[in-house]
């Protein structure tokens, strides 16, 4: 079994693999510089000098010499063979062992490789962009970025760029650059419509590259200057982007952050960036789609505590209540899960201009915990003045905490809801929650 996984298989599972995530969900650890140290969990040690490398995606002691990728680690801390790590990280990041050799050694390398073009020619696009809003034609770029607040050094750091105003592509063109054109319409920077004409998807728009955990670039965001429509426009899916996975923003938070005590979600770039601008360096932003339970995994593995900051609309009201209700069945005991609820037509970038870090600061520590939001919004429409009312909020507060999986938590929201119902008595309370969860009848 060992020699049938294809090398190249166990490639793209280290490449695809975060040593950070593995490393960081296991023991605690702290940013230093470009790389991350925890306290040898192979040596006993009072001051942190275990390892972990981003850019290496390696781990190395200088107390003990214990060194090696993502693999080693799960083999010598959680003790498990190279089949079973290799079976954890399939399953992590949902791919399928290869079984029979040589069909699927090909296909593995053929996307390793594909991939890796995609992220080096978006790279060297990227800087083209970012070159492009310096040059003198383009000073209302320039303009609108000092409008909007945007300072020179956060530019740079999110690698903001530009894009030029080519529309199209001249058949000329195509035919003396057939590889980079093909290339460039697989990375979803050009398209070819219905008559066979090949477009530039991004004219004239500012470009926000959206990077994965590691900073290569899967795709980008671009925002038109003037009013019209769409405001935004993302890359399409392709090999490399996946609109529903990817968060903006999650390179800067590794890059910037010793610990990810805490991680806030956003819906705009222009949130990211300016929360960023203004020391809160640890937002990301999901690309306008609508949350799902792939993020919300993802985010809980990025940290403990994920905070939501919606806009301050209905849209964000709803999109609040609906992240609560699918990250239910995540909520381990030591997840928390929290709610900032921004005044009516604010978003976060909107808001920390307006009143700036202090309050904005009192506004993530005062966020609403998930099990007050849940409460509060179960009795906004059953307010328990007839039994009627109260079956029906107890039937649904019910169903909602059974399904979490933290005994802990759900053990004080049981007793949060008996409270709020003003149920005291012992045998009162097992008519309503099923009785295994208040104790265990012995058997005779
Ligand atoms: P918003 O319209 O709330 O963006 O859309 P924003 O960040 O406040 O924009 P600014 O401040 O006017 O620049 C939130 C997110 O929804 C997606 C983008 O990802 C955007 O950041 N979106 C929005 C689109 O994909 N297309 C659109 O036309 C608009
Ligand atoms: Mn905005």
């Amino acid at each position: 079994m060992l020699e049938k996984i294809p090398k190249s298989f166990i490639d793209e599972l280290v490449l695809k693999t975060n040593i950070v995530d593995i490393v960081s969900s296991k023991i605690q650890i702290i940013k230093r510089g470009k790389n991350f140290y925890a306290i040898c969990p192979f040596h006993n040690e009072k001051t942190p000098s275990f390892s972990i490398s981003l850019e290496k995606q390696f781990y190395y002691c200088f107390g003990c010499n214990v060194h090696g990728n993502v693999i080693d680690f799960l083999m010598n801390y959680e003790k498990m063979s190279f089949l079973e790590s290799i079976k954890e990280l399939s399953m992590l990041n949902g791919m399928k062992i290869p079984t029979k050799n040589i069909k699927y050694k090909k296909q593995c390398e053929k996307i390793y490789y594909e991939k890796k073009k995609l992220h080096n020619i978006l790279y060297k696009l990227s800087k083209k962009y970012i070159n492009n809003i310096y040059e003198k034609k383009n000073v209302q770029v320039r303009k609108y970025l000092e409008k909007r607040g945007v300072r020179k050094d956060i530019i740079e750091k999110f690698s903001i760029g530009y894009s030029n105003n080519i529309k199209i592509i001249t058949d000329k063109y195509a035919k003396q650059n057939k590889t980079l054109v093909n290339l460039l319409i697989k990375a979803g920077i050009l398209y070819l419509n219905k008559n066979n004409t090949i477009y530039n998807r991004f004219v004239n728009r500012i470009m926000f590259p959206i990077k994965n955990s590691k900073g290569e670039i899967n795709g980008f965001g671009a925002r038109i200057l003037t009013k019209s429509f769409p405001k935004y426009l993302n890359s399409p899916e392709t090999k490399i982007f996946k609109k529903k996975e990817n968060l903006y923003g999650i390179n800067e938070v590794y890059k910037y952050n010793k610990l990810i005590k805490k991680l806030l979600i956003v819906e705009g770039y222009f949130d990211v960036i300016t929360l960023f601008q203004n020391k809160i360096k640890y937002a990301v932003s999901i690309l306008g789609t609508s949350i799902n339970i792939n993020i919300i995994k993802k985010l809980f593995k990025i940290s403990n505590t994920i905070i939501y900051c919606y806009d301050g609309d209905k849209a964000g009201k709803n999109a609040s209540w609906k992240t609560l209700e699918i990250s239910l069945p995540y909520i381990e005991d030591n997840k928390i899960l929290k709610f900032i609820f921004l005044p009516k037509g604010e978003d976060p970038d909107s808001i920390i201009r307006k009143e700036g870090y202090k309050n904005f600061k009192i506004r993530i520590k005062n966020a609403t915990p998930m099990s007050e939001f849940l409460f509060k919004k179960l009795l906004k429409k059953n307010d328990l003045s007839s039994p009627e009312k109260k079956t029906t909020f107890s039937r649904l507060a019910i169903n909602m905490i059974q399904k979490i999986p933290g005994k802990i938590i759900k053990f004080f929201l049981r007793k949060k809801l008996i409270k709020k119902l003003g149920i005291t008595k012992h045998d009162q309370r097992c008519l309503l929650i099923p009785k295994k969860y208040i104790y265990k009848k012995k058997k005779k």
